[in-house]
């Protein structure tokens, strides 16, 4: 595996290359990661890595000094993984001066949800995937389902921008328990680690209050919401939303859809501890 870090460096070597499959990453690589390197494989060749914490998608509240970054053993990971090139930028190559281009995502998705509680996240993550994307000009590029609100965005993005990149989705891998694989598990105590799978717990209860009410009302989707929050408020979590919409754009659904059985998801934030999880599950 060729690990690379400046840009013109990078399109030497991908010259000519009109296949490459793409998996972008913030490192502190799971398994979780390594199942989106083995779908790239499927939809290309050869298959391109990156791995950047990007500051301008942390808030300054937020753990950007104390993510997790594990880069010698992610090297190792990838290069099992049959990862040809690790595309590891230092801040300086990848933003050289201060950048003041942004690519910012509509209100009405970029907002709502992970947007209200994390202001700037989206603008921050939609630009450095463009910016990425224009470095490494992949054929197709993989986005993990645990992120289900940064992948609809990002895929809005690619069709509004007309980026020449198929946007591919990967199933959620998780561990026995059901907890969802994220770097930021490993910030929890043993304790909390205990505690964690009980948010896709809850999300499987709802997922079932949902399918046993037949045809919800928006009412009755509320209070299956307002119980959930009850519930996991007891267990001592502090949840930021826990919210049942529509899949293919994220709003409440109205009755009318209610209706006609609109596809529905239902996703969640909730801090356990000093620890924010994200989690998902289509109804
Ligand atoms: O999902 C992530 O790890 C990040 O948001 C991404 C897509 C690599 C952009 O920094």
């Amino acid at each position: 595996m060729k690990i690379i870090r400046h840009i013109h460096e990078l399109r030497d070597h991908l010259r000519g290359q009109n296949r490459a499959a793409f998996v972008p990453t913030m490192g502190s690589l799971h398994e979780g990661h390594l199942s989106l390197m083995r779908l790239a494989r499927q939809y290309g060749d050869p298959v391109v890595a990156s791995i950047f914490v990007n500051r301008l998608q942390f808030g300054p509240h937020e753990d950007f000094d104390k993510y997790p970054r594990t880069f010698e053993a992610d090297i190792e990971k990838l290069e099992k993984e049959g990862v040809y090139i690790l595309f590891a930028p230092t801040e300086k190559d990848l933003y050289p001066e201060p950048q003041d281009y942004r690519v910012d995502p509509p209100k009405d998705l970029g907002d709502i949800l992970e947007g209200e509680f994390r202001p700037g996240f989206f603008k921050g993550v939609c630009t450095v995937v463009l910016k990425l994307f224009s470095c490494v000009q992949p054929n197709a590029a993989v986005f993990g389902k645990k992120d289900y609100q940064q992948l609809m965005i990002i895929r809005r993005m690619a069709q509004q921008f007309a980026l020449p990149v198929e946007i591919i989705p990967a199933q959620t891998i998780r561990d026995a328990d059901g907890l969802a694989l994220s770097s930021r598990n490993g910030y929890l105590t043993s304790d909390e680690r205990i505690e964690a799978p009980e948010l896709y717990k809850i999300l499987q209860q709802m997922q079932e209050s949902i399918h046993l009410a037949q045809n919800p009302s928006q009412q009755i989707l509320k209070n299956i919401e307002q119980a959930a929050k009850e519930l996991i408020r007891a267990r001592g979590w502090q949840p930021d939303y826990l919210a049942i919409r529509q899949q293919h754009n994220l709003l409440e659904p109205t009755p009318d859809q209610l209706a006609q059985n609109v596809p529905l998801v239902i996703l969640a934030a909730a801090k356990l501890g000093k620890t924010r999880l994200i989690d998902n599950l289509e109804v």
